[in-house]
């Protein structure tokens, strides 16, 4: 039973000060999150192989044996399993699983059992998540989710997937971000099919995503009827630089509505709100369509009303310098560390009425210089959501040991632990340690909120808040 639902909003509380210790309750997850392409290796046979061998990862890198997970994820499991987590977060590989159409490759099935049991002889409760961005060559070349049979075809192989793994998993995710393979693939060409400045395409294939998951729900449920469904939805902050100013606050108002708000709109709905919805029908049978929301939140971007930025709705979305902010990518930021937008998406997302899970929280930091401070005030501010009332039940860091960043490749570093892709070496970052404590206690000590929540501690800053020069950034 959800602790809050929107007729039963819960009542604030004032943070802690720091030197306390903050409990979450019991039973709840601490895990990590990875995803297939991320850290299997080998994957030969999906639209991501492809985009590697067109050159298109900024650093040139390609995904190569990853982190090795198809011949040994266990060594990492191990790990986990050193750490005393209790959940890990992974994704099956459509592309292995039906590398061509309708034809189903046993040994992959096999080869997920064996992993999924391999977690749970380790007790860390699996769960699955059906679509992390890659799917086969034969699904993108008719279209992808825009093919007319593209629902037909997810649901096929979920109930695949579902009949071979249900008696090892009991939570699924259907898929991973549908707005930010959205955004990236069809606005800002930088995930493929490379498509730019198409928003009303990409507000297509949110809305058929959204299809194919409503469907993926009923058939999970039908095959395995205590089964609990949901999807991975990446929340960002979108601040106006200057609040007072209408034109910035509507901008910021009408990105976050669109990357935000959009599929969980669909779920709450069952159809966009006008005037978006005029270029997609409305989707009656996607409402209500979860038993969990996922979480996946990150960063904070400031925006700015600019009539040079026309492709991207009038919106200079950037990072301003002085702001804590993990490794730069290769053209780009990555956005501003922003612990606290974890409460902003939870009290987002709580008018769904459903538990909540954080599926992913990080920042690329190869030196550790930052994460411990991010993890530690994240966490803070998600136990504040818990003391609220939201019915938080787990937090899932990105990532376990450092894996292939997508466009980045190999240059930016999620991992608590760091990886040498060469000698497939693995040595923990402090922040791995400093985790374990985390999920072992089940909350955050009063030395961690002394030693990293206070404002002071906060990263770029001296005690006097001017800007530090201890810390590179
Ligand atoms: C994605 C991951 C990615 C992480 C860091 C998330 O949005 O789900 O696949 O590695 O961000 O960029």
């Amino acid at each position: 039973m959800p602790l809050f639902s929107s007729k039963n909003p819960p009542i604030l509380t004032p943070n802690r000060p720091v030197g306390t210790s903050r409990q979450f309750p019991e039973g709840f997850l601490w895990g990590v999150s990875t995803a297939a392409h991320q850290v299997e290796g080998s994957n030969h046979n999906n639209q991501w192989s492809d985009w590697e061998a067109a050159g298109r990862i900024r650093s040139g890198d390609i995904s190569g044996n990853a982190c090795d997970w198809w011949n040994n994820a266990e060594r990492d499991f191990d790990l986990a399993h050193e750490m005393g987590l209790n959940a890990l977060r992974l994704s099956v590989e459509w592309s292995r699983i039906e590398p061509r159409r309708d034809r189903w490759d046993a040994a992959a099935l096999k080869r997920y059992r064996a992993m999924l049991e391999a977690l749970r002889q380790r007790n860390i409760q699996p769960m699955v998540c059906l679509h992390h961005f890659t799917h086969p060559r034969w699904f993108e070349h008719k279209g992808a989710f825009l093919a007319p049979d593209a629902a037909e075809r997810f649901e096929l192989f979920t109930r695949r997937v579902v009949e071979e793994l249900g008696d090892l998993c009991r939570h699924w995710v259907t898929f991973n971000e549908p707005n930010v393979y959205g955004a990236l693939g069809y606005v800002l060409g930088e995930f493929p099919p490379g498509r730019k400045g198409e928003i009303i395409t990409a507000v297509r294939v949110v809305n058929r995503m959204a299809a194919c998951h409503a469907r993926a729900f009923h058939a999970i449920h039908e095959l395995q009827p205590d089964a609990q469904v949901g999807w991975a939805h990446n929340y960002v902050v979108f601040e106006p630089v200057n609040r007072a100013f209408p034109p910035h606050r509507w901008i910021a108002a009408l990105l976050s509505y669109l990357f935000n708000e959009s599929f969980i709109g669909l779920i709450e709905h069952g159809r966009l709100a006008f005037p978006f919805n005029f270029a997609t029908p409305n989707l009656k049978e996607v409402k209500d369509t979860c038993d969990f929301v996922g979480l996946n939140v990150y960063s904070r971007f400031h925006v700015a009303f600019s009539l040079k930025h026309s492709s991207q709705l009038f919106g200079n979305v950037f990072v301003p310098p002085h702001v804590p902010q993990g490794d730069c990518g290769v053209e780009k930021p990555y956005g501003e560390a922003y612990p606290e937008a974890i409460r902003e998406a939870v009290q987002s997302v709580a008018r769904l009425g459903k538990p909540i899970y954080i599926l992913e929280n990080g920042v690329p930091d190869a030196q550790d210089r930052i994460r411990p401070w991010l993890m530690v005030n994240a966490i803070q501010a998600l136990h504040r959501t818990v003391e609220e009332g939201y019915d938080v039940r787990g937090y899932f860091h990105w990532t376990l040991t450092d894996n292939f960043e997508w466009t980045e490749g190999w240059r930016l570093r999620f991992g608590l632990v760091a990886l040498d892709p060469t000698t497939q070496q693995r040595t923990m970052r402090e922040s791995a340690h400093l985790y374990s404590e985390i999920g072992r206690a089940n909350g955050i000590s009063p030395e961690m909120t002394e030693k990293f929540c206070r404002p002071e501690a906060r990263p770029g800053f001296n005690r006097e808040g001017r800007e530090s020069t201890r810390r590179n950034f």
